[in-house]
């Protein structure tokens, strides 16, 4: 079984969602909840980017203790100094420094030919490494680049001393099955690459960030990079619960597995919702409010026989109390009676059929029923003469 690395950068790639602004006090109350979650490294920000980024990365690497903690930083010594300065106290210095490599962002961003972005990656590389024990380089919209020139530059960034090679789908263009011939492709051209280690980082523009991430897991990557409920940049990053628990549920597929406690998940994924102000829509897969509840009779019938009739991930399993079983016009009478019993009423079966047939008249008139509504239409059953 492998073990895949999380990388969470819910605090610097997750910040960048718009409109969303985290003071200090919020982004440590997350890291010690991504620390309780037993992510393996923390992106606490930008330390050159602002002075409250600087201060909030340079107290989470002070109180962090069992995750490492990076910072990230452009391809420039002030950047590096001043991640340097923030993370230094940090239990395992590291650093995460990003140049594009793809002919539109050098044209047009960087202004830069690709031997001039060669020559500056590997001095910032160099730079780094003489005080970083550890070096994550990225190749900015590397999916989108020559795959040749890739090959040229993480040999060269690996020799310069970077330990962790990270190809981010910048902008969220590329297929699975791409995105897994672009690992096996630099594992198979880059001669030095056992060392270092690979890693993802996949953006959701056309909604393929999960099936991306999986599929460079598939490819041999051994770290994963994302934010949990998947906020982020545009149309955010890859929601990393949804690898983890995919990673655990088909372990038979993957062969591959996390240090992750599942059941922190729900307590992570609803504090970083209340901090961020984004809230998670209620079909979001393993955090959303639905993600458990069954509306539809057969599916209430089945799982109230046997849960794993509808329900592959136990809600218990990513820290829910229970599944729900939701009242609507598509119910039937099995979760009817159930709920009525749950309620404390044990009608005999003339009186439950009524009750159900008045339930289920409301239903034509209301979308979701609530317990005051079935309390109500309960009461009067049984009350009736
Ligand atoms: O999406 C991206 O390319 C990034 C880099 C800074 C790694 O977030
Ligand atoms: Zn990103």
């Amino acid at each position: 079984m492998r073990k895949v690395n999380i990388f969470d950068t819910t605090l610097r790639d997750g910040e960048q969602s718009a409109g969303v602004n985290l003071n200090i006090v919020e982004k440590i109350e997350i890291a010690k909840q991504l620390e309780r979650l037993g992510v393996d490294v923390i992106e606490a920000g930008f330390p050159a980017s602002s002075q409250g980024d600087f201060q909030a990365v340079e107290a989470i690497a002070k109180t962090i203790k069992n995750s490492s903690v990076t910072g990230l930083a452009r391809s420039i010594t002030r950047d590096i100094d001043s991640a340097w300065e923030a993370l230094k106290h940090s239990e395992e210095p590291r650093i995460h420094i990003f140049l594009a490599t793809s002919p539109i962002h050098m044209k047009y961003k960087l202004r830069k030919s690709p031997d001039e972005v060669l020559k500056n990656a590997v001095e910032s590389v160099k730079y780094a490494k003489q005080k970083f024990p550890i070096v994550q380089w990225s190749a900015e919209d590397a999916c989108r680049s020559d795959r040749d020139f890739l090959v040229k530059i993480v040999t060269e960034v690996i020799k310069a001393g970077a330990s962790v090679i990270n190809l981010p789908d910048t902008v969220g263009y590329i297929t699975p099955k791409e995105y897994g011939e672009l690992f096996e492709y630099i594992q198979s051209k880059v001669p030095n690459i056992d060392q270092a280690i690979l890693s993802a980082h996949c953006h959701d523009d056309l909604g393929m960030a999960t099936a991306n991430t999986l599929s460079a897991i598939e490819h041999g990557v051994l770290q994963v990079e994302g934010c949990i409920n998947g906020i982020g940049e545009r149309a955010g990053n890859v929601a990393l619960e949804e690898v983890a628990v995919a990673l655990h549920i088909r372990e038979d597929y993957y062969q591959a597995t996390t240090r992750l406690k599942l059941d922190e998940i729900k307590r992570t994924s609803q504090l970083i919702s209340k901090l961020t102000g984004m809230v998670v829509p209620g079909n979001k897969a393993i955090v959303g409010a639905n993600a458990f509840a069954h509306e539809s009779g057969i599916h209430q019938d089945g799982v109230l026989k046997e849960a794993s009739t509808y329900e592959i991930i136990t809600p218990e399993l990513v820290g829910f109390s229970s599944n729900r079983l939701v009242l609507g016009k598509h119910s039937g009478r099995h979760a009817f009676k159930e709920r009525a019993i749950e309620l404390g009423f044990d009608l005999e079966q003339e009186k439950l059929n009524e009750a159900f047939q008045a339930f289920k008249e409301l239903t034509d008139r209301k979308k979701e029923i609530t317990d005051d509504d079935l309390f109500a239409i309960l009461t009067d059953k049984q009350t009736d003469p």
